[in-house]
């Protein structure tokens, strides 16, 4: 059997140096092992929670740049919109009818919008919410990915996709693989600048697709203590720490475990920091730039993405349309 890895990105705000560790970068590298790999920009899934259109079109085109600045390949893999592929929406539908509305009671996303209400649970909840597990389930079954790389706060929407598709499965016929989950440490967290969840709502970010200036700025304004040069420090609970060691070698991170026993003063630990994770975006920036510099490229690399996927997605509706009694008339 194919292994097929799929990853699923919101398109919701610019993406930071978090999601290029947590997310971007982890999501590349597997890809070595597995015979397909698909990557999508969720733009259905982003309309649940945002109805600016300006904001939803400019963070399609911006996460869209961030992955393939940061070395995504569309020679070898599969990179698309979802909007551009509508049998996903026709899938979920038909998923919609075979997922139990109880199923769909005990998410967590939609259980905590409900508790946050008081008189009226359902204020501000719309199916949208209510539904969008189903919605990704169909985004992973309809390619019968086996497997999902996702954070702690997915793992149940992955269980939700196995349920919907044994379900599937023993009504009509066996038609999807049980996707199985590729679970990111809670260890993994990023820290951003104040050292809390690097997230754009805390205000705590490093921009991913920044100019040098713009990195050594936000690398200054990471959160320190007052202690002097010269004071030994305690790097595990160093913000500055942190990031470095996911853009170091072994051996890097051990000499700089003991600068921070010898002492190094805030400047000169920022400075070694924003060295090396400057090296790491050179050619992310360099690529981002290029892609930018071209208005026409980013679009054809989607449409020629869509072209690629959607036949493959057509074929397997039409067998599951098949399954359903839904017979094809020419
Ligand atoms: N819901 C996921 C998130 O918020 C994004 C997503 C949508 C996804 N469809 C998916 C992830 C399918 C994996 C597979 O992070």
């Amino acid at each position: 059997m194919k292994k097929r890895i799929l990853t699923g990105i919101t398109t919701t705000g610019t993406p930071h140096i978090g999601n290029y560790l947590g997310a971007i970068k982890p999501a590349l590298n597997h890809a070595e092992n597995y015979d397909e790999s698909y990557y999508f920009l969720a733009d259905y899934h982003a309309i649940i929670k945002n109805s600016d259109s300006k904001e939803v079109s400019d963070s399609v085109k911006n996460v869209a740049l961030a992955w393939l600045a940061s070395g995504l390949d569309t020679n070898k893999s599969y990179f698309y919109r979802q909007s551009d592929v509508p049998e996903i929406l026709e899938l979920s539908w038909i998923l919609n009818c075979v997922t139990a509305k109880g199923l769909m009671n005990r998410s967590h996303a939609y259980k905590a919008a409900t508790e946050a209400n008081s008189s009226d649970e359902d204020k501000g909840i719309t199916m949208g919410l209510f539904s969008y597990p189903v919605l990704m389930a169909a985004d992973i079954l309809m390619f019968n990915a086996t497997h999902v790389p996702v954070g702690a706060d997915q793992i149940q929407h992955l269980e939700m996709t196995r349920d919907i598709a044994a379900r599937f499965n023993h009504i009509y016929k066996k038609t999807f693989e049980l996707p199985e989950a590729i679970i990111q440490s809670k260890k993994d967290t990023v820290p951003g600048i104040d050292g809390q969840k690097m997230s754009k709502s805390y205000g705590n970010i490093i921009p991913l697709l920044s100019s040098e200036k713009q990195l050594k700025k936000s690398i200054a304004k990471i959160i320190t203590n007052s202690l002097e040069p010269g004071d030994p420090k305690d790097p595990s609970t160093c913000t500055v720490f942190k990031l470095y060691k996911y853009f170091a070698s072994d051996e890097l991170i051990k000499e700089f475990e003991n600068d921070y026993k010898e002492g190094i003063g805030w400047g000169d630990a920022k400075n070694k920091l924003f060295n090396i994770v400057n090296n790491e975006m050179l050619p992310i920036r360099e690529k981002f730039m290029s892609l930018e510099s071209d208005k026409k490229l980013l679009n054809d690399l989607l449409y020629e993405g869509s072209k690629k996927v959607r036949p493959i997605a057509q074929q397997m509706l039409a067998s599951i349309r098949d399954s359903i009694g839904i017979k094809n008339i020419s």
